[in-house]
């Protein structure tokens, strides 16, 4: 049994870390916080407008303030960005600081998934296939580096994932102080 003070979802644009995080926090009694949504309120601003105004060097730099506020409190489950793990200081505080699972999902999942979004600056593109394709080379590794658990998400309801996710944890992680 692994303790730890966090639940952290890590995983690509599209796999469902909110919607299925949402219904496991419930579940588990958990304070669901998704990271992006955080970077919102606490910048005022969206995510797309923090992308157009400052970059996504300036976003990067709000993600990990955020990670680094949300993780050093206990009890949360935190839903992080799709390229929180980029960074090594938040792979290291994410890893420190969470039972980490990684919602692997398949790209026609994923562009099933995102079709209609107009919230993610990255995939405002003709080509967001190709973008996609190019993260989940470069991420996909540093997802596996930091996850405790790993669940594939294609072809499941966010109900039915979170119901068969949480009897995974149940025998696998324990709310308390990292080892
Ligand atoms: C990003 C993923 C988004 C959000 C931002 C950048 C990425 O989060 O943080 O648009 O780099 O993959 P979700 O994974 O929650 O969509």
């Amino acid at each position: 049994m692994n303790p730890a003070p966090n639940l952290v979802l890590v995983g690509p644009m599209g796999a469902g870390k909110s919607s299925i995080g949402r219904r496991l926090a419930e579940r588990f009694g958990l304070e669901f916080v998704d990271a992006d949504q955080h970077i919102e309120q606490r910048s005022g601003a969206t995510i797309n407008a923090i992308f157009e105004h400052v970059g996504e060097a300036g976003f990067r730099e709000r993600e990990r303030a955020a990670l680094a506020e949300l993780l050093g409190g206990d009890g949360r489950l935190v839903a992080t960005g799709g390229g929180a793990v980029l960074d090594a200081e938040n792979r290291r505080r994410i890893r420190e600081r969470g039972f980490v699972v990684y919602l692997a999902a398949g790209l026609d999942a994923q562009l099933k998934r995102l079709q209609r979004d107009r919230t993610r600056p990255l995939l405002q593109r003709a080509d967001r296939e190709e973008v996609l394709r190019q993260m989940a080379i470069h991420r996909e590794p540093l997802y596996r580096e930091v996850a405790d658990l790993v669940m594939e998400t294609d072809g499941l309801t966010a109900a039915d994932a979170a119901t068969r996710l949480g009897l995974q944890l149940a025998g696998r992680w324990r709310m308390g102080a990292a080892a």
